[in-house]
């Protein structure tokens, strides 16, 4: 088993790295071999358009052809037996370059035909980690939920199955004191950390060595 997770977060030590490594460490605890990506290590681009893995009779058809450190990226994904992407949510959405890497990954298998099909034969289970700032209690208000499950929808059906994770109400500063935030109660915060991102940690390992001892095809 190969469990490749890639963080679409800037931080490496933040909230979202901290899931993903737990799931690895799940992973790894049943005899998987594990890597993380972080993404902002990288330098790449979103898809340019330039539609050569729709060409018909093209030698990209079905892949990308775009060449940047994303290429390396792509083809791990494609060898892996399992993927976790994890992204902060910025401004309601996932971060840029997570979007990048989504546009760059899905869009090489997305068929423009009447079901819009997807090409890709080797389906394979991914799992989705979200971090984010807003209370679980505001998920439907401000209609997360929606995003989540687009998501998960254009993941089932050119990746494969497809669980989500989410981390709400994350402790973002290590000092509030140091920061214009009062926006935030930080004590508040702190006692989420305290007890519930531990039990979000733990789904994460769950999720870890469920992926881990998967049979591979
Ligand atoms: C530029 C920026 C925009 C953000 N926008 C949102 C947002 O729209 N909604 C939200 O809930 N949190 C937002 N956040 C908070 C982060 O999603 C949250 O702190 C997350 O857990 C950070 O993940 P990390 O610790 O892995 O970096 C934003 C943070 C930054 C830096």
């Amino acid at each position: 088993m190969y469990v490749l997770a890639v963080n679409g977060s800037p931080r490496k030590n933040g909230n979202t790295a901290a899931l993903l490594a737990k799931a690895l460490e799940g992973a790894a605890s049943q005899g998987a071999h594990t890597e993380i990506i972080h993404l902002y290590d990288l330098n790449f681009k979103g898809c340019t358009s330039c539609f050569a893995c729709k060409l018909i009779g093209g030698e990209s058809y079905g892949k990308c052809a775009y060449r940047d450190d994303l290429t390396d990226v792509l083809a791990k994904i494609e060898k892996a037996d399992a993927v976790i992407f994890g992204s902060p949510i910025y401004f309601s959405e996932i971060t840029g370059e997570m979007r990048s890497l989504l546009e760059r990954l899905i869009f090489q298998y997305l068929v423009y035909d009447e079901n819009y099909s997807s090409l890709n034969l080797h389906k394979k289970p991914v799992a989705l980690f979200f971090t984010m700032n807003v209370p679980e209690n505001m998920l439907k208000v401000i209609e997360y939920d929606r995003l989540v499950h687009k998501y998960k929808i254009m993941f089932e059906k050119h990746m494969g199955p497809t669980e989500t994770l989410l981390a709400t109400d994350t402790y973002q500063f290590i000092d509030y004191s140091k920061y214009v935030s009062t926006a935030f109660n930080e004590a508040a915060k702190a006692k989420v950390r305290q007890e519930e991102f531990p039990k979000v940690c733990q789904k994460a390992l769950e999720m870890g060595i469920s992926f881990g001892s998967k049979p591979t095809e």
